[in-house]
């Protein structure tokens, strides 16, 4: 009853810039300069990653001048991820207030699950760098569909919330209770229509059925196990609704040794401090406090 098949909404286009980061990023032989031309195709890119190069957390001796050399001074793929998540944050994210749902808590756990997704699936593929790249914005982008919903279908997007917060259903449940279809679905249908790669898309599309991604089985668990971890490190964006997640839980769907789920632990940890500034960019959203005092 929902969808793009049954024409109940509107999928949007894909944004030019996150479109070209995710093709550049998905090839294996891209190279620095090549993801520094596509950053600065696009200003307010250019002038984050700029920024964010010469900040004092990576305090390097001598200035980048150019998106080049920030390129250089960040490393490939932290220019790779911040170009993504600055993509989406701008093209994606509803700007709209929702009663009892932060988008900066929202935000919070797409880039955490983005960092998490990254750190558990280098775990599962065993260090096999070039199979890598999809990884960080599976995570980003796995509720995509979330954010397509609030902005195609605001009024349902309101009665989903409600749902979660009167009955404690997850938001799937709750999603299908009154679309007949939930985010991952609807994830999975713009992925298609954006015509992401199908690793990217599996993870958008399985991250609460994995069982049924055939070739994408290790990307989609590794965005199921991620998107728990996350859910377990930060605040809801359902305004009151906690969940308690075991990091036994998190290793069990990741098919890992609890002992290197506490690995990544610490290194979500650490990514989360390096981006301070990406985490900050939620804060012009509507947040919880916003929403209680509405
Ligand atoms: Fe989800
Ligand atoms: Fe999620």
């Amino acid at each position: 009853m929902f969808g793009r098949s049954s024409g109940r909404i509107d999928l949007p286009s894909v944004p030019a810039a996150l479109a070209r980061i995710i093709q550049i990023t998905s090839d294996e032989n891209a190279t620095a300069e090549q993801v520094a031309r596509v950053v600065m195709l696009d200003q307010s890119l250019a002038t984050k990653v700029l920024r964010i190069a010469n900040s004092a957390y990576y305090g390097r001796l001598r200035k980048a001048e150019t998106v080049t050399e920030a390129v250089v001074s960040l490393g490939f793929s932290s220019v790779r991820n911040l170009a993504a998540s600055a993509s989406v944050i701008e093209a994606l994210f509803p700007k709209q207030m929702f009663p009892g749902f932060s988008w900066q808590d929202m935000w919070t756990h797409s880039v955490t699950c983005a960092l998490a997704t990254e750190a558990i699936y280098a775990r599962i593929v065993r260090g096999a760098a070039s199979k890598m790249e999809a990884a960080f914005v599976a995570g980003l982008l796995h509720d995509v569909g979330k954010l397509i919903i609030a902005r195609a279908l605001p009024q349902k997007f309101v009665q989903i919330v409600d749902i979660c917060r009167e009955y404690g259903y997850e938001m799937t449940r709750a999603e299908k209770s009154v679309l007949s279809t939930d985010h991952a679905g609807i994830g999975a249908e713009l992925a298609k229509e954006w015509d992401f790669p199908p690793k990217l898309r599996a993870g958008i599309a399985y991250h609460h059925n994995p069982s049924i991604a055939d070739d994408h089985y290790d990307m989609a668990i590794a965005v199921q196990a991620a998107n728990m971890l996350a859910k377990r490190l930060t605040r809801s964006y359902i305004v009151g609704s906690n969940t308690e997640i075991s990091l036994r839980k998190v290793a069990e769907i990741a098919r890992l040794p609890v002992s290197e789920i506490d690995y990544v632990v610490v290194r979500v940890r650490e990514g989360l401090n390096r981006c301070s500034d990406i985490l900050s960019w939620s804060r012009e959203m509507p947040g919880a406090d916003l929403v209680e005092a509405a």
